[in-house]
């Protein structure tokens, strides 16, 4: 049974996982007046400075989590590759929210897509493969494609690029000879998000959506409000809440979305989680992502999402540290409106996300604008590197393909998403 009493600020708040999304929560909560422990593998994760205890064990660790979840009024997580009976176990001490089943169901690509198909959520075509004649079977039937691991890949790793079903052995390989995910190659118009929140009520609040680019399967910037059609935008506010709903989830959904060239909404993938592409909402949004998430497990009343200044991000990579000259933190805060954000993370390695670089602005552009002018002060090379070292691409004035399926979005032509499939009656509520 859930229990709605809510827990009040005094109360200690465990996190499983210790990385940036852990630390940034961590202040939110310190912030509220909450105590922090967190559990992760690595002894110096980036939450130790925030947290009063950090427990230092691999995600596989019952006894460990156990160990944490007797300490804590609540549980959470800022990571979904926590192995179920890690999952099951705190959730036997103390509410674990956003509950056992939605990460057990999101911690698998192919679980994921399969139950999103299932339950009538829009995605692209997709095969899962077993052997590489499985993955040439499916690049044979979609064409280019990406064969993505199940387990454990981020930031575009643990995936491979297909262009003919020639390259299937070298792929199945390259992930290890282990059962994947093969998704079609979209023709992406825009890329997209939207994070909700939900507490055990059932209660919902989801944010405007963030507009968002990446660079070989990694975000490079994210910018809020999208400039994006109204249709699009509204159908997409309505499709994350639908998922966040049907999975039964407490806390933060965010629900990674595909635009394509011809005009449909698909859902790339969920993570119940904070989220990389709305880490502007700590200057955009009334209420953050990381507060909203406090507040969501602690029961307390949902914060307002809406935008209060144009806002966007550009991550920093650790790439940003190997280039011949320093990073210049001085020179990038010159720029009116921007901030730095870094996780206190030790080591820099190429591709690893060691902080961010925010700014606001008058308007999403002038706030992306900023970003960008800031990363090119930061580091005029990563920005060569980064292919970010030219002017801020245009939100409103994309290329003539983009523009006319917008359009045809904005005129009611193209149905991004027709709404909610019919309700699930032996859905149980988790969390
Ligand atoms: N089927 C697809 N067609 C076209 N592009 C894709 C497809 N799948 C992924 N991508 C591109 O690669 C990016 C990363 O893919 P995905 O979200 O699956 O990986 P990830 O490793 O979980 O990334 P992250 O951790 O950054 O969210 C997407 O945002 C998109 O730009
Ligand atoms: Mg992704």
């Amino acid at each position: 049974m859930t229990d709605f009493a809510p827990i009040l600020p005094g109360a200690t708040i465990g996190i499983l996982g210790g990385g940036q999304l852990g630390r940034m929560t961590a202040m939110a909560a310190r912030s509220m007046g909450y105590d922090i422990q967190v559990l992760d593998p690595d002894p110096q994760c980036a939450s130790r400075a925030i947290a009063s205890r950090t427990i230092t064990a691999p995600f596989t660790d019952v006894e460990a989590a156990q160990e944490l979840a007797r300490g804590c009024a609540v549980v959470t997580l800022e990571i979904e590759q926590i192995a179920r009976p890690v999952l099951d176990a705190v959730a036997a001490i103390a509410p674990l929210r956003p509950g056992a089943d939605p990460v057990y169901i999101i911690q698998d690509r192919v679980r994921q897509k399969r139950w999103l198909a299932e339950h009538k959520f829009p995605v692209g075509p997709f095969h899962e493969a077993d052997s590489a004649e499985a993955i040439a079977d499916a690049v044979t039937r979609f064409g280019p494609s990406i064969a993505k691991a199940c387990h454990g890949g981020y930031d575009g790793r643990g995936q491979v690029r297909l262009a003919s079903p020639e390259g299937a052995t070298d792929a199945w390989r390259a992930l290890g000879g282990r059962p994947c995910l093969v998704e079609q190659r979209i023709d992406i118009a825009v890329e997209l998000s939207v994070l909700v929140a939900r507490r055990p009520t059932g209660e919902m609040v989801a944010y405007p959506p963030s507009r968002n680019h990446h660079t070989n399967g990694i975000l490079t910037w994210s910018v809020i409000p999208a400039e994006l059609p109204d249709a699009l935008v509204a159908a997409a506010e309505a499709l994350a809440p639908a998922i966040a709903e049907r999975l039964g989830l407490v806390g933060l959904l965010a629900v990674e979305m595909f635009f394509t060239t011809d005009g449909q909404l698909l859902v790339n993938e969920l993570a119940p989680r904070p989220h990389n592409t709305y880490h502007h909402s700590e200057r955009a949004s009334a209420t953050s992502q990381f507060e909203q998430l406090v507040r969501a497990v602690c029961n307390l009343p949902l914060g307002a999402p809406q935008v209060i200044a144009p806002g966007a991000i550009v991550n920093l990579l650790g790439d940003v540290w190997l280039h011949d000259t320093a990073p210049d933190v001085p020179f990038a805060l010159g720029v009116s409106g921007s901030r730095v954000h870094l996780y206190g993370k030790g080591e820099a390695r190429p591709g690893r996300k060691m902080g961010h670089l925010s700014a606001v602005g008058d308007s999403a552009q002038e706030a992306l604008g900023r970003a960008l002018a800031s990363y090119r002060r930061l580091s005029p090379e990563a920005a060569v590197a980064a292919g970010l070292a030219g002017p801020p691409p245009a939100l409103r004035a994309a290329d003539g393909a983009l523009l006319a399926e917008l359009a045809a979005v904005s005129r009611g032509e193209s149905a991004p998403w027709q709404g909610p499939a019919d309700s699930d009656p032996d859905r149980e509520d988790v969390g």
